[in-house]
This record gives C-alpha cells, sequence and structure tokens, in this order.
C-alpha cells in the first residue's frame, strides 16, 4: 500500500488487535453522538411549534386576539405536512451527496460542512414569517442535516474501538431522543408567546447544536479508515493513536492498522474501485442470493431503515402534539407529548447493554413482536371507543409501551447495524444510500394529509 513509512504488523489473533478502551478515547468517540441531538431536535421542535396559536395566526394572516378561542384551529394538513417532509426531502438529498463528500474531504469536514449548510437554513427559518422562507430554510437545514446523520454513523463507526461499537453507536440514538426531547421542553416554554419568539426562540437554539458539533469536532481526528483508503498510513497511524490514547509505534496501533489495512487490501481485491459511477455502482455488486455480496448489504442496509420508518414513529413525534389535540379528550397535549419523548430517552439506554449482550438481530425481532402488539391494541382501541376518555388513556399508555420497544431496539439497532455491514470500499456509499433510505421513507411515510381519517 503506498504512502506510508510505518511498519505493519501483521497478527492472526483478532482478540489482542485493539488498546484497552480508556475513558479519553471513549470521549472522543462518544462525542460525534452529539450529532444525535441536532437530528433529533430538528425533526422534533417543528411537532410543537406547528400546533401553537401564533404561529397559526402568523402563517395564516389571521388577526391575533387573546379571547378568541383558537385552540379548534390547525395549520392546514396539507401545509404541515410540506413544511415536516420538506425537511426530510432535503436530509434525503444531502445524505446522498455526503457519501462522495466522505471519500473525497474525509469524514469529518463533511459533517463539519453539514453544520455550516445548516446554520444557513436555521437562520432563512428564524427569518421567516411566510411558508416560502420556511420551507425554503427547512429544504436547506435539510441538506446539512442530512450531512450530519449519513456521515456521523459512518464516523463514530470507524473510530469507535470494536468491542464498545454498538454501544457507542447506540449512544448516537440516545442522543436523537435527547435532542426530541429537548426540542419538545423548549416548545413548552414558548408555546403560550404571543410574540415570534414562540417559534424563533425553538428555531434559533437549534445553532448551538451546530456549532457545538462543528467545533467539537474541529478538534477530533479524522477516521483512521479514511486515510487508509486514501493511502496515507502515517496519518493513519497518527489518528489512530490519538484515538486510544497509545503511542504511534505501540503493538497496539501497529497491530490494528495492519489489521484495517489487511482487510482493506483485501476488499479492494473482491471490489476494484474503478471510476466515480462505479464506485457507486460497485454497492449493486453480486448475486441476490449471495448473502455476503453488495448488493445483498446495500438491500438489508437500506430496507433496515425503511422499515425503521414503517414502524410508524415519526407519527408521534411528528404530530403528536396535534393529534393528542385533536382528540379532544385531553386537557394538556404538549404535556402528553413531553412523556412520550421522555419515554423515549428513558428506554434507549437499555439497548447499551443488550445489543452487545443478545445482539442486533434478535433484538430487532423482539422489538417488532413487541410494537406490532402494541400498534394493534391502539388501533383496536382507537376505532372502537376513541372518544370515551378511560379508553383514551388506555391508548397513551400503549403508544407509551410502544416508544418502549422502538426506543430499546429498532431505534439504535437500525443504525448500529448500517455502520457495520458494508466493506470498506463501498461503506461511504452504502451508509449514505441506508441513510437517505431513512429519511426517504420517512418523508413519503408522513404526509399528514394521508393520515386526516386517523386525525378524525
Ligand atoms: C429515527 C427517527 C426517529 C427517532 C426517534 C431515529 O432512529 O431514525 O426518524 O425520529 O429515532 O427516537
Amino acid at each position: 500500500m503506498p504512502g506510508g513509512a510505518v511498519d505493519l504488523v501483521a497478527t492472526s489473533d483478532v482478540e489482542h488487535v485493539e488498546a484497552p478502551v480508556t475513558l479519553k478515547a471513549y470521549m472522543m468517540c462518544a462525542f460525534a453522538a452529539f450529532g444525535g441531538i441536532f437530528f433529533g431536535y430538528d425533526s422534533g421542535y417543528i411537532n410543537g411549534v406547528l400546533s401553537m396559536n401564533y404561529v397559526i395566526h402568523t402563517y395564516e394572516n389571521l388577526p391575533y386576539s387573546d379571547d378568541t378561542n383558537t385552540a379548534i384551529w390547525a395549520l392546514p394538513s396539507w401545509k404541515q405536512s410540506m413544511i415536516v417532509s420538506f425537511l426530510s426531502l432535503g436530509t434525503f438529498l444531502g445524505a446522498l451527496i455526503a457519501g462522495d463528500c466522505a471519500d473525497f474531504i474525509g469524514r469529518r469536514t463533511t459533517i463539519i460542512s453539514g453544520c455550516g449548510i445548516f446554520l444557513a437554513g436555521v437562520i432563512l427559518q428564524v427569518a421567516s414569517t411566510n411558508y416560502k422562507l420556511l420551507v425554503a430554510g427547512r429544504v436547506i437545514a435539510g441538506l446539512g442535516v442530512g450531512f450530519v446523520s449519513a456521515i456521523i454513523i459512518l464516523y463514530m463507526s470507524e473510530i469507535s474501538p470494536r468491542k464498545v461499537r454498538g454501544a457507542l453507536v447506540s449512544g448516537y440514538q440516545f442522543c436523537i431522543t435527547i435532542g426530541i426531547l429537548l426540542a419538545s421542553c423548549v416548545d413548552y416554554g414558548t408555546q403560550n408567546r404571543l410574540d415570534t419568539g414562540s417559534y424563533r426562540i425553538p428555531m434559533a437554539i437549534q445553532m448551538l447544536w451546530a456549532l457545538i458539533l462543528g467545533v467539537g469536532l474541529f478538534l477530533l481526528p479524522e477516521s483512521p479508515r479514511y486515510f487508509v483508503k486514501r493511502g496515507q498510513l502515517d496519518r493513519a497511524a497518527n489518528v489512530l493513536s490519538r484515538l486510544r490514547g497509545q503511542p504511534v509505534d505501540s503493538e497496539y496501533i501497529q497491530q490494528e492498522l495492519a489489521e484495517i489495512v489487511a482487510n482493506h487490501e483485501y476488499e479492494l481485491q473482491v471490489i476494484p474501485q474503478g471510476n466515480y459511477f462505479n464506485s457507486w455502482f460497485n454497492c449493486f455488486r453480486g448475486s441476490l442470493w449471495k448473502p455476503n455480496s453488495n448488493l445483498r448489504r446495500t438491500i438489508l442496509g437500506t430496507s433496515l431503515q425503511m422499515m425503521q420508518q414503517w414502524t410508524g414513529i415519526n407519527f408521534i413525534f411528528y404530530y403528536g402534539t396535534a393529534f393528542f389535540k385533536q382528540l379532544g379528550t385531553i386537557s394538556n397535549p404538549f404535556l402528553i407529548s413531553l412523556i412520550t419523548t421522555l419515554v423515549n430517552v428513558c428506554s434507549t439506554p437499555i439497548s447499551f447493554w443488550t445489543i452487545e449482550r443478545f445482539g442486533r438481530r434478535p433484538l430487532l425481532i423482539w422489538g417488532a413482536l413487541g410494537m406490532l402488539i402494541c400498534e394493534f391494541i391502539v388501533a383496536i382501541i382507537g376505532v372502537t371507543d376513541g372518544q370515551n376518555h378511560k379508553a383514551v388513556s388506555a391508548m397513551i399508555s400503549f403508544i407509551c409501551i410502544y416508544i418502549f420497544f422502538f426506543a430499546s431496539t429498532w431505534g439504535p439497532g437500525a443504525w448500529v447495524v448500517i455502520g457495520e455491514i458494508f466493506p470498506l470500499p463501498i461503506r461511504s456509499r452504502g451508509v449514505a444510500l441506508s441513510t437517505a433510505s431513512n429519511w426517504l421513507w420517512n418523508c413519503v411515510s408522513f404526509p399528514k394529509f394521508l393520515l386526516r381519517n386517523s386525525m378524525r
């Protein structure tokens, strides 16, 4: 392999390859999970904002009066859908573009650029008083979120020590849930304001997450696998040494690097790189019937993310407040929405342990079963006795149990798996395609006008 003056020590004992995980190394890898706050907050804050009376009046050009009973008013469903879905459209495109950038300019630089694009989108949103600017801001911010969400997973999976990789990537999902919770709290705090602060404060706070992530990553090292892919072994050894807290010439660093290089060289023989189009085309090569072909991996990654969205979780996090409001039997829909996000946060850490203890597959199977049962019960209650107070309380309890199953299984599981299944020559594209699939299905599964019947 060209480019490096590093003497590589090969090993066949994979258990002894990696250095012990020091607290500093752990914290460095865990910091990237902060990107989840960014992702979660951005997708979560809009839920409450769209139900705020001041927002409804401003965007619909309605005169505002304190004594008007506006509780029954809501933004037209198609406008809510447009505002929500355009972020996902931007993220879909952003994730795909980011897959390219991550190989050309590096994982870390791509994420930092995503933060910059996102900031531009947020400024437009904060400045908006009409739909056009708001939607434009959401699409641009979405591009930034797409960059960050696709490449953070790649970056975290590549820098984390193998032993704790699953738990660390689950930490990313945990941060997504904290982001959604923070968004609910901020919405809760500003919902009754009678000025533009009601929506501008929740929007502007997002900038903080982008700044923290961008600056933090600036101080963190690039992924060693990116340097190996570019043939810069000296730089790969240096960043690995920073990440593992061991000297460059230590056996740990030499052995781990040797393993990365050996894997990459083997994978290059199996998947020759070729030109630009080839590098995308490689993701679809191989037989559909061979479990380890690239095609099968790409189908697995994209369909896992699709199924994660098809669990329907975002109905709760995007439209929960509006849904609870329109049930007509709940006195404080914002509070119920806040509770659902709390259940999401508290259930996710269970996966830190279970994902390593039981493995990815069993977790996904049991989680799906749990959600299926809860969804059936919620649907049955909804269509049989949906206006009865007690029935509605039972329905909300089952929604919470359903969230518990999602948060402890499919939420983190889908991200952990896509970070692990792709070989290095197609990893950035594979993860980007899978993340884009998440956003695509996120976008097409939740246009509210399709859900109108469930919302009376
Ligand atoms: C999903 C998001 C969802 C979140 C909820 C993530 O894994 O990709 O769409 O909003 O979990 O916690």
